[in-house]
């Protein structure tokens, strides 16, 4: 079936056309449009997101993205006849999420076709199913499925979450942990702007990091030691707070490089945990943080150590885009899983 996906929960506007099948056992995703309309430059200024600029630009964005849409299907002479609409309905920035999904209910007039509400987060933890053009060194849905997934353990990593599953199947989980305090993302866009970095901080760290020492600066391993599978990462921003304010000379590139090194750390040594206490096949890591590079890397080398497959979504997947949310709405509406059409911004998975 052809999927019409939108995804407005924060600063992307997100517009997508995929083609999917297999079911729930072997789900399979063709993406024959993905349009996004970055709104970071709008937001820096102000250091984050503010929630009525968003919904104001997203208003703006769709129907852009959406005439975008129809014309490239048009150049190509391919028929736009979805047979379902997706639309994203949480979690994330109610004014945000609204302008979505009335939009979506717009369309969904229009071309007579269901309406399907996604979880935002179903969307990070499908995301490995989108194909990537890049084979080799990650993962294709074909690739992925020739491959042993479950039981599966799947790390979240985003500006608003940071959660650990256990996976039976695309249908089933359990919530095996969560961070208690900040995100993992919202660490490190705290962290930049201690740095003087721009939002988001997360690529910013990234690429100072790329200069620094990661043994430099001793920052502590929140709950490393403690037998679950929860994370604290507020505790991390403040160590770094206080480094600044008492280090005499401070090199930015080791602060960014060490603290990068102690939130993978903690992420890591979680995921390898949990992993091993599920006898997982397979770990699969998503969201905008799995978009850094060491962090792919020390989750990967920590899936080859116990003899997992590891997956994890194509670098266009990483960050908001509305394709993850076709394969959400596919599976929801396989699951018989259905979410109320209106916003919900503390949605959870
Ligand atoms: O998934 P996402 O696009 O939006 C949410 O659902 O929250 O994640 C955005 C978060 C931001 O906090 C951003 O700083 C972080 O992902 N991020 C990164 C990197 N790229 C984005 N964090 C660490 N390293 C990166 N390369
Ligand atoms: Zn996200």
């Amino acid at each position: 079936m052809e999927i019409l996906a939108i995804e407005t929960s924060c600063d992307e506007t997100g517009i997508a056309l995929l083609r999917a099948t297999g079911g729930l056992r072997a789900p399979r995703f063709e993406v024959l449009e993905n349009l996004v309309a970055s709104q970071i430059k709008i937001h820096r200024p102000f250091g984050g997101v503010v929630p009525n600029l968003a919904k104001r630009e997203h208003l703006k964005n769709l129907p852009i993205l959406f005439r975008r849409l129809l014309a490239r299907r048009e150049a190509e002479r391919k028929p736009f006849k979805p047979d379902i609409i997706a639309v994203t309905v949480g979690p994330g920035l109610e004014p945000a999420l609204w302008t979505g999904i009335e939009f979506a209910k717009g369309l969904a007039k229009r071309y007579a076709v269901p309406l399907v509400g996604a979880n935002h987060l179903e969307g990070h933890l499908y995301s490995f199913l989108l194909p990537s053009r890049a084979a080799g060194a990650y993962t294709s849905s074909l690739a992925a499925l020739r491959k042993r997934v479950f039981p599966a353990v799947a790390l979240i990593v985003s500006g608003g979450h940071t959660v650990l599953l256990r996976m039976e199947s695309f249908a089933k989980w359990k919530r095996l942990g969560e961070t208690r305090d900040d995100a993992a993302g919202e660490a490190f866009d705290k962290a930049a702007r201690l740095l003087d970095l721009p939002y988001p901080g997360g690529p910013e760290i990234e690429a100072l990091a790329r200069r620094g020492n990661p043994a430099a600066i001793a920052f502590p391993r929140p709950m490393l030691d403690q037998q679950n599978y929860d994370f604290s990462f507020s505790g991390l921003k403040t160590a770094l707070l206080y480094y600044l304010r008492s280090a005499e000379e401070a090199r930015p590139a080791d602060v960014a490089a060490s603290f990068e090194q102690a939130a993978v750390d903690v992420l890591a040594a979680k995921a390898r945990r949990a992993a091993e206490s599920c006898a997982a096949e397979s770990i699969l890591l998503s969201g905008g943080v799995a978009a850094n590079k060491h962090l792919r890397k020390a989750i990967g080398r920590t899936a080859a150590l116990i003899g997992a497959n590891f997956f994890v979504p194509d670098f266009k997947y990483n960050l908001d885009n509305a394709a993850m949310i076709g394969a959400a709405g596919y599976l929801a509406r396989l699951r018989k899983k259905k979410y109320p059409l209106r916003a919900n911004g503390a949605l959870d998975i």
